[in-house]
């Protein structure tokens, strides 16, 4: 047996798994698809829930310092001017006058001009460009049954407003004073005209963001502390710290509200690219919103008489940006007896089926008490059964959506009330009594792959 060389994963290869298994395929694919939107089966709801839930663990199972929260999706239209969004949330576009493409004008360089040659036929075409115009990406849309008379609102292109809109609401009643943290997932539109490479970038992407409210003069060290709290939990989910690392922004790259920016990237097979940008937001938004709503945004300390603008340090992480890292990062090939074998390796923790139950064969009483191994392990685990088809091929369907452990129901189960449990990465085949299996299922998920901090989940 044999784990294959690390780039053994392409983006071409993960989409097809996704879509051969049922994790993530492109959305409204009856009508030929929409462009940069995918629709998540029952793997794939499975898995982002596991990654969503990692992320609450962090943020408000294993510390006392943060609250939840979640806000709505379209917010009072001023939130986007207050923000800056309406006015600066923009990329730079230029269309093609010759075959009608729009392109980033900023990404020029990546693309060959004329690459769609059947809108030119009989010539080498050339794309002949307009000037370069901003172009707002947020979603725009109306409230009321008529466009002419309602008021125009947008879907929101970050989660973080409605955390700032809510600063006042959340700390009259969460009893909580700086440094604290409101946390919030959810989902979020942009519309990005770049192509997206799968769920890297799509116009609907659910973010997971928290904003820590800190005194002034610790914003420099708490921003220090979210960088290494995050980088740490990508790799207590499993993926490979060298495939990890922290790049600052330069100074011409910051947003418009950041004072210092670091992006988390992670070595996609499309090269390093971003899963979650930390930045230092300083007071910008809660000073912006105070202005336009003229309410009172800042945190008075009746203790020591301090009042002050609270900084905010916010990691803020894409759910389809970690779902893709770690499916990249699980993914292998290996020859085994001849034939090559894909698996996902992925964290337990993770993985959407925890044990599937797989009797040898459809007869001879198996399946009874196959069932009756099923219906005892999924009270306790994600489990799966199934029998149909040969073992071989649920063995491969099982290791392609990277089912850690399949129990198999044999023969000599009937007899002495034992089966068979298969490790998904070893490939060894253990024999455990059938009143033993969920105590050692579930002394298997927890060690030896859960770092202390999972442990406690
Ligand atoms: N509140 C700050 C903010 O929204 P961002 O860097 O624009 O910052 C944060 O977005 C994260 O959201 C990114 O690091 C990425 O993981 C995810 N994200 C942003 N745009 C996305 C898109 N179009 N598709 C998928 N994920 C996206």
């Amino acid at each position: 047996m044999r784990r294959m060389a690390a780039d053994a994963v392409t983006m071409d290869k993960i989409v097809a798994l996704c879509k051969r298994r049922g994790l993530i395929f492109p959305a409204s694919e009856i009508y030929g698809g929409i462009a940069n939107t995918y629709d998540y089966g029952h793997y794939g709801v499975l898995l982002k829930r596991n990654v969503i839930d990692a992320w609450w663990q962090a943020m408000i199972g294993d510390r006392t310092d943060i609250v939840a929260l979640d806000s709505a999706i379209i917010q009072h239209p001023k939130t986007w001017e207050a923000s800056g969004h309406l006015a600066g949330f923009t990329d730079p576009l230029v269309d093609c006058k010759t075959c009608g493409l729009r392109f980033r004008a900023d990404h020029l360089g990546e693309l060959a001009c004329g690459r769609k040659p059947s809108k030119h036929p009989g010539e080498t075409p050339e794309c002949d460009l307009t000037e370069a115009r901003e172009f707002n990406l947020m979603f725009e849309t109306t409230i009321g049954p008529v466009k002419e008379v309602g008021a125009t609102v947008y879907l929101r292109p970050e989660t973080a407003q409605g955390i700032f809109l809510d600063f006042k609401t959340v700390l009259g009643f969460a009893r909580k004073k700086p440094p604290f943290g409101i946390a919030q997932v959810g989902k979020s539109f942009r519309n990005e005209i770049t192509p997206g490479n799968f769920v890297f970038r799509t116009l609907e992407f659910e973010q997971m963001e928290m904003e820590f409210f800190v005194p002034p003069d610790e914003a420099q060290q708490w921003h220090e502390h979210w960088l290494k709290e995050r980088l740490d939990w990508y790799v207590r989910l499993g993926i490979r710290a060298d495939h990890l690392k922290l790049r600052p922004h330069d100074a011409d790259e910051l947003s418009h509200y950041s004072s210092a920016t670091s992006d988390i990237e992670y070595l996609y097979p499309i090269g390093w690219s971003e899963l979650e940008g930390i930045a230092n937001r300083g007071d910008f938004d809660l000073t912006q919103h105070a202005q336009h709503s003229g309410e009172k945004l800042e945190y008075f300390d009746t203790a020591s008489g301090d009042r002050y603008v609270p900084h905010v340090i916010e990691p803020a992480a894409g759910v389809g940006r970690t779902v893709l890292a770690v499916l990249c990062d699980a993914y292998d090939e290996e020859e085994v007896a001849g034939e090559q074998r894909t698996l996902l390796r992925l964290h337990p923790l993770l993985a959407p089926i925890k044990v599937a139950v797989l009797p040898l064969v459809r007869k001879d009483g198996q399946p009874e008490l196959a069932q009756e191994v099923f219906q005892a392990l999924r009270g306790q685990v994600q489990a799966e059964y199934d029998e149909g088809g040969s073992i071989g091929k649920r063995y491969r369907r099982q290791d392609e959506i990277g089912t850690p452990y399949c129990v198999t129901i044999d023969h000599q189960s009937l007899e002495d009330r034992t089966v068979t449990v298969r490790d998904r990465d070893s490939l060894s085949q253990e024999r455990v009594a059938i009143d033993e299996l969920p105590a050692v299922i579930g002394a298997r998920l927890v060690a030896p792959w859960q770092t202390p901090k999972l442990a406690e989940a």
